[in-house]
C-alpha cells in the first residue's frame, strides 16, 4: 500500500512538474513546507512538550498532499514523528488532551491518526482515532443538534469548529463505518445548521440590499452573548480566517463523502459554490486580496490578512479542479490566481539561508464578550504562524495543480 502510494505520487509529480510556480528552490509549496520543517514547526510539541495542536493537523494535511504528489518520504516522516509525540505505543493520547473539556479543536489531528493507521496498519493509531470518535458521542449540542464549539462556549457554533470536527468525523466514518447513515446525516446537519445560522442575508429593509452572502464568524443559539444579533444570534462580522476554515472543511469533506451520499454532497457543493462566487465579488478590486474583516472593506484599520486569503485560494481552486463547483467564465480561478500573486509579492520573505518566512497572519480571533470590528483589527499579526504558512502550502499546491 505504501509503495503504491509512492508510485502514484511520483507519476503525478512528473505530470505537474513542468507547471510548478518557480521559486529560488523549486515550487512554493515545497519551499514553504521545507522552511516550516527546517524551523522545527508542526512537530507535535509546544514549548518542548507534547500538545494536541490543531495547526499541526492542518500542516499534516498539506504534507500528505505533497507526499502523495511527489513521493518525498520526509513529509510522511514528519507527519508520523509529530503524531508519535502525542500518541503512545498503546494508543494513549498525550495528557493535555481532555475529552471532558469537549473541545472540537483537538479533533483536527484525527485525520492524521486515520491516515497513519491506513498506511502502517499499526493499531495504536486506530485506538487514538477511536478515542477522538468517542468524544463526539457525548459532545454537547444545541437544541438543534449543533456541536458546541467547546464546553466553555455553551450553545455556540463557530465556523472554526466545522474545520476542527467534520474532516475527522467524515474521515472516520468513511474509513470504519461507511454505511453508518446516522453519522453521514449528522455531518450533514452540522454543515446545514452552521450555514443557516450564520449566512449574511440581505436586509429586509427595502432600501438596503447590501450583503456579502458570506458567513458570520459564529452564532449563539441561546442569544445570551453580548455579540449575538437579536434576530438570529449571529456574531457581528465576517472574519476571514473563520470563513477560510469553513471553506476548507467543505472541500476536504467533499473529498471524503461517498458518491452514494447524494444529499450531503449536494449541500456541501452548493454551499461551496455560493461562498466561492461571493468571495470573487468581495476581493479588493485594487490588490485582489481579501480583507481581514470582509464585512468592512476599506474601513480604517482593516488590512489584507494572509491565512484566510490562502485558505480561500485552496478551497476555490480545489473545488473547481475536483469538479465540486462550476467556474462559469473562469472568474473563480482568475480571482484565486490574482490573490496568489498578491500573496507571493507581499507575504513571502526569502531568507539568505534558502528558506522563506511568511508574514501577516493574525494570531487569534475568537468570539469573546465584546467581539466587534475593533476587536478583530486590534489582534497581533505574526511571521511564520503555522495556521497561515500551512494554508500557504495548501494554496500553492493547488496553484501548481492548475
Ligand atoms: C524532501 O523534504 C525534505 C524536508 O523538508 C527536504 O529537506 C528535502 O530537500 C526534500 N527532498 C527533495 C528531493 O525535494
Ligand atoms: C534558516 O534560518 C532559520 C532562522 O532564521 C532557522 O530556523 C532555520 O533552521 C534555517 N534553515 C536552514 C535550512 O538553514
Ligand atoms: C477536563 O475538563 C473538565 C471540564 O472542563 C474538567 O472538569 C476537568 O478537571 C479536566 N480534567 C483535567 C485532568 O484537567
Ligand atoms: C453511527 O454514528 C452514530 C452518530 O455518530 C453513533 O451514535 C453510532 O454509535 C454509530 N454507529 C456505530 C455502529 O458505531
Ligand atoms: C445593510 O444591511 C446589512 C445586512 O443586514 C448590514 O450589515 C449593513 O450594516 C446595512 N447597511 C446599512 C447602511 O444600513
Ligand atoms: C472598486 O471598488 C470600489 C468600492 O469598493 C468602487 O468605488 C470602485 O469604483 C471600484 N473600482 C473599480 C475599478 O472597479
Ligand atoms: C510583516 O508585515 C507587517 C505588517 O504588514 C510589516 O509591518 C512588517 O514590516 C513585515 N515584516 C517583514 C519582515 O517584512
Amino acid at each position: 500500500m505504501v509503495l503504491a502510494h509512492i508510485l502514484t505520487g511520483l507519476l503525478a509529480s512528473l505530470a505537474v512538474a513542468a507547471t510548478f510556480t518557480q521559486t529560488p528552490t523549486g515550487a512554493y509549496s515545497t519551499y514553504a513546507a521545507d522552511s516550516v520543517i527546517s524551523r522545527g514547526q508542526g512537530n507535535g510539541l509546544t514549548n518542548g512538550k507534547p500538545q494536541v495542536n490543531y495547526p499541526d493537523g492542518e500542516f499534516q494535511w498539506a504534507l500528505r498532499l505533497l507526499f502523495e504528489r511527489g513521493g518525498n518520504q520526509s513529509y510522511f516522516g514528519w507527519i508520523q514523528a509529530g503524531v508519535n509525540r502525542i500518541v503512545s505505543s498503546t494508543g494513549q493520547i498525550s495528557s493535555d488532551y481532555n475529552l471532558s473539556a469537549y473541545t472540537l479543536d483537538y479533533l483536527r489531528l484525527g485525520p492524521s491518526f486515520i491516515y497513519l493507521y491506513q498506511m502502517t496498519g499499526e493499531q495504536k493509531y486506530k485506538t487514538a482515532a477511536d478515542t477522538f470518535r468517542s468524544q463526539l458521542n457525548t459532545h454537547p449540542r444545541t437544541a438543534q443538534g449543533q456541536f458546541w464549539h467547546k464546553l466553555i462556549y455553551p450553545n455556540q457554533g463557530w465556523l472554526d469548529g466545522i474545520y476542527m470536527g467534520e474532516p475527522f468525523y467524515a474521515a472516520y466514518t468513511a474509513a470504519f463505518q461507511p454505511t453508518n447513515q446516522t453519522a453521514w446525516d449528522d455531518i450533514h446537519l452540522q454543515f446545514s445548521l452552521m450555514y443557516e445560522n450564520t449566512v449574511q442575508l440581505k436586509s429586509t429593509n427595502s432600501h438596503n440590499t447590501t450583503s456579502t452572502g458570506l458567513l458570520y464568524h459564529g452564532y449563539d443559539h441561546s442569544h445570551v452573548q453580548s455579540w449575538a444579533s437579536p434576530d438570529r444570534g449571529h456574531s457581528p462580522e465576517v472574519w476571514d480566517r473563520a470563513l477560510g476554515w469553513y471553506s476548507m472543511a467543505l472541500v476536504d469533506v467533499l473529498g471524503l463523502v461517498p458518491a452514494s451520499q447524494v444529499a450531503l454532497r449536494s449541500t456541501l457543493a452548493s454551499q461551496l459554490q455560493s461562498i466561492a462566487d461571493n468571495l470573487v465579488k468581495q476581493a479588493d478590486n485594487v490588490t485582489n486580496a481579501w480583507w481581514l474583516v470582509l464585512t468592512q472593506p476599506g474601513r480604517s484599520g482593516n488590512y489584507f490578512e494572509s491565512s484566510g486569503g490562502c485558505m480561500f485560494i485552496y478551497a476555490m481552486l480545489r473545488g473547481v479542479r475536483l469538479g465540486y463547483i462550476k467556474d462559469t467564465g473562469g472568474s473563480i480561478i482568475a480571482a484565486a490566481q490574482r490573490a496568489f500573486g498578491y500573496a507571493i509579492s507581499n507575504w513571502v520573505i526569502p531568507k539568505s539561508n534558502g528558506t522563506m518566512d511568511f508574514n501577516n497572519t493574525v494570531i487569534v480571533g475568537s468570539l469573546q464578550p465584546g467581539n466587534d470590528y475593533e476587536y478583530y483589527i486590534s489582534q497581533q499579526i505574526d511571521i511564520n504562524d503555522l495556521k497561515g504558512v500551512a494554508a500557504f502550502v495548501l494554496a500553492s499546491y493547488e496553484i501548481e495543480m492548475l
